[in-house]
């Protein structure tokens, strides 16, 4: 993929932590960002932000680019005005499921405008530090203006991301078994009040780590995960019987013991 540089007039949708945590370095790369969102975020330095939905797709943009929550996408997507576009753009979206936004915006995003599915794999804590080797998936769903689409993931190439290019079920497959997974230890641990002790082993502080960075994303984003990606409920499953059967080996070993005692 060619890198081209070019300033891009970038118009957010959703700007929750996710947004907000790459308008920080898309503006440090000199892009011009405006936004709009549920809440009100007009004191935000980085953006200018408008509260009229109409207004804001009336604007100049290159890029529309959705980061709403992933449940709260089909009604956001639904309200907005199409028809207050100036020309044709390209429609991105970052959610952490993949499938559900394609089908969607398929269906919704008129046909002259071109359309890109994205999932930064990473997050304001991992990417703290910048984007250097973090995976960024990406399909072109629906690319005629090559050099737009170019310049927008040249954002995260530039960054140093490794770039993934995938169909967006692949992905989904892929993540139910990595971050929905990750998520529902996480989740777990959480559950079960697991903390640090004096006696911690390295093994388990990352257990900690993995419980305090999950339950950091809000519960929204979990369930999206498990709502929205249809390989999820499998993965559960999986996780539930493979319990089962680590607790039935436990269980039987202990009985075999019990019995030598006995015969003993
Ligand atoms: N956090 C991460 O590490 C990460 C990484 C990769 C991708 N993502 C994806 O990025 C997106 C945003 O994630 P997030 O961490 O910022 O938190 P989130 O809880 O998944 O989403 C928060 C955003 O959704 C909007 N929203 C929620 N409910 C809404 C509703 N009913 N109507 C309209 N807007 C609504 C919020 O608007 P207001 O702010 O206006 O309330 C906010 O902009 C998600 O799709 C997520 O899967 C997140």
């Amino acid at each position: 993929m060619g890198t081209s540089t070019r300033t891009l007039n970038i118009g957010i949708i959703g700007f929750g932590p996710f947004a907000q945590f790459l308008a920080k370095t898309m503006t440090k790369q000199g892009h011009f960002i405006r936004a709009t969102s549920r809440s009100d975020h007009s004191g935000h330095p980085a953006v200018h932000f408008y509260r009229n939905m109409e207004e804001f797709i009336g604007l100049e943009h290159d890029v529309i680019l959705i980061c709403t929550s992933i449940v709260s996408i089909s009604d956001v997507v639904k309200s907005i005005p199409f028809h207050c576009l100036k020309k044709p753009v390209l429609f991105a979206d970052v959610l952490s499921v993949k499938e559900h936004p394609r089908q969607l915006l398929l269906q919704e995003v008129p046909e002259d405008s071109d359309l890109v599915c994205t999932h930064p794999m990473f997050g304001p804590e991992s990417g703290k530090d910048g984007w250097k080797n973090l995976p960024f998936m990406y399909e072109r769903v629906r690319v005629r203006n090559e050099t737009l689409c170019s310049s927008f993931l040249a954002i995260f190439e530039h960054e140093g991301c490794k770039m993934l290019e995938m169909s967006c079920e692949e992905h989904d497959r892929l993540a139910s078994q990595s971050q929905f997974l990750t998520h529902t230890i996480g989740r777990i641990l959480s559950e079960m009040e697991v903390t640090h002790t004096p006696i911690d082993t390295k093994g388990f502080e990352k257990l900690v780590q993995v419980k305090e960075s999950t339950t950091r994303d809000s519960f929204d984003l979990y369930s999206g995960l498990f709502i929205h990606n249809r390989f999820a409920k499998q993965q559960l499953k999986n996780l539930e019987s493979a319990l089962q059967r680590v607790k039935v080996t436990l269980e039987t070993t202990m009985d075999k013991q019990d019995g030598h005692k006995c015969e003993n």
